[in-house]
């Protein structure tokens, strides 16, 4: 059984940042292997985690049209094997998580064929790991158009506004209207400081998604990523780390 949790919210939130001390939990609570989906065309979650960038599916879908245009795709290798073989082979394998980049989702032009194959590999590469994090962009694209399989659990990250709070609201009524088969939402307000203020509060109350963490403003996780170092290695006391760890072991049933 894989579990699928897939992080969303607006831009600048924190989605990635959450991600990839996501992973780092739940690798350090099951040390089994991770993978972690990077669904936003902007593809920065392997800077977070430490890995080179792969080579995107956008990128091998492109390819791989041209190449089925030409004709030179031969009898003797079925679109399935030589789609499979590039996943595999853009699949970027770290420690103990495994990345794959969706990079740019598909254009106006039609690859509906290969689309429906990528979606079918993908789905077999989900099924070999325990845990898949899809770290998705602001308007959850690849969800959308079903690149990956159905969503245990949505998190919806929001800074610490009204404006964001209403924001992600929004953002579950869409997955519901784009009928994105998630079994549960919960919000993560992140960079907190001090206590919640009442509107603020109220506006939580409103959209009554249940808060799953509240992630403390981390002077550590700036830092880290102002001189470029991967936050999976961020000190096992920074306050961001802690509160995502602690929401890993209440909310995943490890
Ligand atoms: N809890 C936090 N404490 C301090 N800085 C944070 C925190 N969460 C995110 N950031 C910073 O906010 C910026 C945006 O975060 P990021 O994870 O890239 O957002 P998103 O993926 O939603 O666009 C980054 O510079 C990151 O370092
Ligand atoms: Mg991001």
């Amino acid at each position: 059984m894989t579990t699928t949790i897939a992080l969303a919210g607006k831009g600048g939130t924190g989605k990635t940042t959450v991600s990839a001390l996501l992973i780092k939990a739940i690798i350090a609570r099951t040390k089994k292997p991770i993978l972690a989906i990077d669904a936003d065309p902007a593809s920065n979650l392997h800077l977070a985690l430490g890995l080179p960038m792969p080579p995107t599916v956008g990128e091998i879908r492109e390819e791989t049209s041209k190449v089925a245009l030409e004709g030179q795709l031969g009898v003797s290798i079925s679109r399935h094997d030589y789609l499979t073989h590039e996943i595999r082979m853009a699949l970027e394998e770290g420690d103990q998580v495994d990345l794959l980049a969706m990079g740019r989702p598909e254009g106006q032009g039609c690859y509906c064929a290969i689309n429906h194959l990528l979606r079918v590999i993908i789905d077999e590469v989900n099924r070999h790991y325990s845990y898949v994090v899809i770290d998705n962009e602001a308007g959850m694209e690849h969800i959308s158009r079903r690149t990956t399989r159905d969503v245990n659990l949505l998190l919806l990250v929001t800074d610490p506004t009204v404006r964001g709070v209403k924001t992600a609201g929004e953002m579950a009524r869409l997955a519901q209207d784009l009928e994105i088969n998630v079994q549960d939402t919960k919000l993560i307000i992140n960079r907190v400081t001090g206590d919640l203020p009442q509107p603020l509060q109220e506006a939580i109350d409103e959209i009554g998604i249940e808060i799953a963490a509240m992630v403390p403003a981390d002077p550590e996780v700036n830092r880290m990523d102002a001189m470029g170092e991967p936050l999976v290695k961020v000190n096992s006391d920074s306050p961001a780390w802690t509160a995502i760890d602690g929401m890993a072991a209440k909310i995943l049933r490890f």
